[in-house]
């Protein structure tokens, strides 16, 4: 059952039922209005405001110099789109580290600015996504490879080979704290699988195999955007090909005179 304030709008009950359902669902990532009314339409049941909008929409190297006052207006263009797909803010580094009370006041600026349905973070901040739930936000965790702490972590590597111990404990204090769902990103397959059947709220993959409970991708890696798409990522069309083609046809129209044409005119 539905109980958004969209008459059909996909809520964490509803994922925590496909997941007793063993039924596999898709996220992805949407930073503006037009892929987030497409994805909405396609039926992706959760779109993501991710931080990846750094990288991927804003210009940046990574995520980090990501800020609040660039995610809010993102985030309320996707939320203002959807009919029924529930938006995830990601709160950006710096954000929400320091204290529960830090990561409030800026999940409230998602809420109350940007019309989110719920926000995720990085790592294993249990007491701030306590304070989160315990205030009526519902929060998704994210472990294994956190961008925001590439430079911790050394690069953009594989996480979790050397002390599964480590991720598997995280991931329950995730759990514990009240998170609906938690992203498992580059995590051996094995380890995925293991952390799929151990936890009750839904495992979201990326570069985390095939036996998670959910898989997200980035939008513009899925779509052939990205120059460089990451290996754990699948090209389910080439947009940049397309849109480079089609810009250069536009600029050859307009040289030989040939756009625009009688009809694409007025009397
Ligand atoms: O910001 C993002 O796009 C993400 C996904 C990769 C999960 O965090």
């Amino acid at each position: 059952m539905h109980l958004g304030e969209k008459a059909n709008m996909t809520t964490i009950k509803d994922l925590a039922e496909l997941k007793k359902r063993g039924q596999k669902w898709a996220m992805l990532t949407s930073y503006e209005q037009m892929t987030a009314e497409i994805f909405d339409e396609a039926g992706i049941p959760v779109l993501l405001v991710g931080d990846s909008a750094g990288n991927n929409f804003l210009g940046e190297q990574n995520t980090i110099p990501v800020t609040i006052d660039e995610l809010i207006p993102l985030t309320r263009a996707v939320s203002r789109s959807v009919k029924q797909a529930l938006v995830v803010a990601d709160l950006p580094f710096g954000s929400y580290e320091a204290s529960p009370e830090l990561a409030l006041a800026t999940s409230i600026r998602f809420f109350k600015e940007a019309g989110a349905h719920a926000v995720k973070l990085e790592g294993a901040h249990v007491e701030q996504i306590k304070k989160l739930v315990g205030s009526g936000i519902p929060v998704m965790g994210h472990i294994g490879l956190t961008p925001q702490s590439v430079h911790q972590l050394g690069g953009f590597r594989v996480q979790g080979r050397e002390n599964p111990a480590a991720l598997i404990a995280a991931a329950k204090a995730i759990e514990s704290a009240g998170a609906f769902a938690i992203v498992l990103e580059m995590v051996p397959s094995a380890l995925a699988i293991q952390l799929t059947k151990e936890l009750t709220i839904p495992t979201i993959g990326i570069g985390a195999g095939n036996g998670t409970d959910a898989q997200v991708l980035v939008w513009t890696d899925a779509f052939g955007l990205t120059k460089t798409p990451p290996k754990l990522a699948r090209s389910y069309r080439n947009l940049r090909s397309e849109l480079l083609s089609g810009a250069k046809e536009f600029a050859q129209d307009v040289a030989s005179g040939a756009f625009p044409s009688e009809i694409e005119s007025f009397k």
